[in-house]
């Protein structure tokens, strides 16, 4: 793959480079500008040498600071090259200065040499790391959907596979109940009793079912399967929940909904583990087309990180579902725990998957297309192929 491996490339070696390329120009351009000009004429010659010196650290700085590409500083130091050299020359021959500018301009093509070479190693950089983050958001991207892969195929098992298994067993269990004779009661207590034990079993396995692959998400989209989430975490956690969600498009891309949905969950479970709180709000809004995401508990919320590392993974999944989306998150923890999270508009329209999934104007507003259940699945259907 083109460009693999210039992270390694523009390693150790290049640093080197660049530190034996300013040695040697000190080197150079100190015992010069010190040494070698005659002592009746050496503040005039100091003067220009300084000022070329000046103009090579201006150009390195901008090189740094301002990215400047290598040919932009390349153009830049010629042209000023070519001013010095006219001042100079000018100056000298109208007596004004008693200065040799030849010191001066070769100081200056020295430094040129630096300015441009930094500007060709930091673009290496540059390109490097750009190349590397998209390569760490493609991976990022790739492994969110492998794992709604994964949870979807698991979620069919149980709910295809066993549950039916374990139905059948609870409805040979009746039989035999029925079939037993009337003085076997201690038998029958006992069948009856796995009966229950397997009624409950499968009601915790269609829930689990339902949380790894929610049937509402695919169907009717992001507000209705949180709500339905949030209404079936307050009676489990008996914690107070409210969904804020006005004006919030009705469907958005699926990948967007599916990890918005996804941090909602995991946020929501370390309110129930961790927070002790008695409320939780969740916020959803799109401000200038940018989607905004909000989960604020009551609890008592981080702990003081006194130098212990976090062990748990949950936090760090949502950082990088956030990332895949180049959004950001925010975590603060003043009287509870707030997440903050903004998706921007330019990452809804990038990582959708379905072409029709960017926003439109209308009325000057950008507006999210309402996807129909139908492309849903179809999404679904193609990560299942
Ligand atoms: N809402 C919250 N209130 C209080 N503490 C929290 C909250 N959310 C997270 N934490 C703290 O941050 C830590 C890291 O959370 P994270 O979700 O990454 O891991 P976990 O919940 O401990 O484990 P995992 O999610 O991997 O099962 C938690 O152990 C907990 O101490
Ligand atoms: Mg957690």
């Amino acid at each position: 793959m083109p460009g693999r491996n210039d992270g390694e490339a523009v390693g150790g070696s290049e640093l080197r480079a660049l530190a034996l390329m300013v040695l040697a120009a000190v080197a150079i351009v100190v015992p010069l500008q010190a040494f070698c000009a005659p002592a009746p004429i050496i503040r005039a010659t100091l003067y220009p040498a300084l000022a070329a010196d000046g103009i090579t650290l201006v150009l390195i700085g901008a090189t740094v600071f301002l990215a400047w590409s290598a040919w932009r500083t390349l153009a830049v130091s010629a042209i000023t090259w070519i001013v010095l050299g006219l001042v100079g020359t000018t100056l000298s021959s109208n007596g004004v200065l008693d200065a040799p500018f030849s010191l001066a301009l070769g100081s200056l093509g020295v430094g040129m040499g630096f300015a441009v070479a930094t500007a060709r190693m930091l673009g290496r950089f540059r390109a490097a790391l750009g190349w590397r983050q998209a390569r760490l958001r493609a991976l990022s991207v790739r492994l969110m959907s492998v794992q709604e892969e994964e949870r979807r195929r698991l979620s069919r098992e149980l709910h295809d596979g066993l549950s039916q298994s374990l139905t059948a067993v609870s409805s040979y269990l009746w039989l035999i109940e029925k079939q037993l004779p009337e003085d076997l009661e201690t038998l029958r207590r006992q069948t009856a009793e796995a009966r229950r034990l397997l009624a409950q079993t499968l009601g915790e396995m269609r829930d689990l079912s339902q949380r790894l692959c929610p049937p509402l998400l695919g169907l009717y989209g992001l507000l209705p399967s949180l709500e339905a989430h949030l209404k079936a975490f307050e009676e489990r956690h008996r914690v107070a929940t409210s969904l804020d969600a006005d004006g919030f498009p009705e469907r958005l891309p699926v990948n967007i909904e599916t990890a918005l949905y996804r941090i909602t969950q995991e946020a929501l479970t370390n309110v129930a583990r961790h927070a002790c709180a008695h409320r939780v709000r969740v916020k959803l809004a799109v401000t200038e087309g940018d989607i905004r995401l909000e989960i604020e508990d009551d609890g008592i919320g981080l702990p003081t990180n006194d130098g212990a590392a976090r062990t748990g993974t949950g936090l760090t999944g949502i950082a990088e579902r956030v990332r895949a989306l180049d959004g950001t998150l925010t975590i603060s923890s003043v009287g509870g725990t707030h997440l903050r999270i903004c998706i921007p508009q330019v990452a809804i329209e990038e990582t959708s998957p379905d072409a029709d999934a960017a926003p439109s104007e209308v009325n000057g507003r950008k507006t999210f297309p309402t996807l129909s259940p139908a492309s849903h699945e179809e999404h679904a259907a193609k990560l299942d192929a």
